[in-house]
C-alpha cells in the first residue's frame, strides 16, 4: 500500500518529511518513482497522470493538492474513487489575505499611485469611504465565505453570488444565473472565486462587464479560463472597468509580450494567492484517509456532476 505524490517536487520532499514523521507505516513515493502501480492506494496530484484507472487499479482516493479540480477529466476517474479538494484552513487564510490586499489596493487606488510615482507626480485622489464601495464575491464556498467574513471588518457593503442559495449574515446573497444582473448592478469591486466548470468558463466577459456600474474593478482569483481576455482589455479601454487584479491567467505562465504584462490598469501576480503548506496538506490528507477507512463522509469530496 503506497501514497503517490505528483506535483511540485520541492514541496514533495517536504510532504515526504511530514509523512515520515506522521505516518511512517504508509510508504510515500514521489513521481516518477511510482514503484508497483498496483500498490498505489492514494494519489495526490496537481496535473493528473494519463489513464489513471488503468495504471492504478487499486486506487482508493485521489487528492488535488489545490482547492481547484478543473485540471481533472472526471471521465478518467472511476466513480467509486473519491476525488478530494484541498480544503485545509491555511488555503482559505491565504486567499483571505490576497483578496483583502487586492480589494484594498483597488479601493484605495493603488494602481493610480504606482503610475503617479513612476511619473513623479504628487496628486491626491479623493478617498471613497468603504461604506460607499460595494464589494461582490462570486462563488460562496469555503474560500468565498472566509473572504467575506474578513471584508466585513472594513465596512464595505457586501454581496455574494452563488449557483445554489447561501445565507451569510451581513451579506446580500444572490443565487442562480437569473439573479446575476441584479448582483452585478450593485457591485463596484467584483471578486471571482468560482470553480472553473463548463458553466463558468468565460463568465467574465463583455456582457458581464457591461452589467457592472461604470468604472467597476475586477479581482480574478479563480482561473484564467473564467476571463475572456480581449473583453477585459476592451472594457478597460471603454472605461467600463477601471482596473483589475489578476492572479490567474491562461495559459500559465502568461506568454512574453502578452498585453496584461504591461497594462497600466492591471496588477498581475503569478498564481500565488493561496497555496497549502506541505505540513497542513499532509495533516488534511492523513485525516481524510483515516475518515475513509472508518467509512465516514469526506470533506472536500468533489461531485463529478457539478464539477467541484
Ligand atoms: C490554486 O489555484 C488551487 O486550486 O488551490
Amino acid at each position: 500500500m503506497t501514497f503517490l505524490y505528483k506535483a511540485n517536487a520541492t514541496r514533495g520532499l517536504e510532504w515526504a518529511h511530514h509523512f515520515a514523521a506522521r505516518a511512517p507505516e504508509l510508504p510515500f513515493r514521489l513521481w516518477p518513482d511510482v514503484g508497483d502501480p498496483a500498490e498505489v492506494r492514494y494519489l495526490a496530484v496537481w496535473s493528473p497522470p494519463e489513464n489513471i484507472a488503468a495504471t492504478f487499479p487499486n486506487l482508493e482516493l485521489i487528492f488535488s493538492v489545490g482547492a481547484g479540480v478543473d485540471q481533472f477529466d472526471f471521465s478518467q476517474i472511476p466513480p467509486h474513487v473519491p476525488l478530494i479538494r484541498m480544503l485545509e484552513p491555511g488555503i482559505a487564510e491565504g486567499m483571505v489575505e490576497y483578496v483583502t490586499m487586492a480589494v484594498l489596493a483597488l479601493h484605495r487606488d493603488l494602481l493610480h499611485f504606482i503610475a503617479q510615482q513612476r511619473e513623479q507626480t504628487w496628486r491626491e485622489i479623493r478617498v471613497t469611504p468603504a461604506a460607499k464601495r460595494r464589494v461582490g464575491v462570486m462563488g460562496l464556498g469555503l474560500l468565498g465565505q472566509a473572504v467575506l467574513e474578513r471584508l466585513k471588518l472594513f465596512g464595505f457593503p457586501l454581496a455574494g453570488w452563488n449557483r445554489s442559495p447561501r445565507t451569510i449574515e451581513g451579506v446580500s446573497c444572490y443565487a442562480g444565473r437569473e439573479t446575476l444582473p441584479d448582483f452585478l448592478a450593485q457591485t463596484d469591486i467584483l471578486v471571482c472565486l468560482l470553480p472553473l466548470t463548463d458553466e463558468t468558463r468565460g463568465i467574465l466577459n463583455m456582457s458581464l462587464f457591461e452589467a457592472l456600474p461604470r468604472g467597476a474593478q475586477l479581482v480574478n482569483v479563480g482561473r484564467g479560463g473564467h476571463l475572456v481576455e480581449a473583453d477585459l482589455i476592451a472594457a478597460l479601454e471603454r472605461g467600463l472597468l477601471s482596473s483589475a487584479v489578476l492572479d490567474v491567467a491562461k495559459p500559465e505562465p502568461l506568454p512574453a509580450g502578452h498585453p496584461f504584462w504591461s497594462h497600466p490598469r492591471i496588477l498581475l501576480t503569478p498564481h500565488i494567492a493561496s497555496m497549502t503548506t506541505p505540513e497542513a496538506a499532509v495533516e488534511f490528507v492523513l485525516d481524510t484517509i483515516a475518515r475513509h477507512r472508518r467509512g465516514e463522509a469526506l470533506p472536500g469530496r468533489v461531485d463529478h456532476d457539478r464539477g467541484y
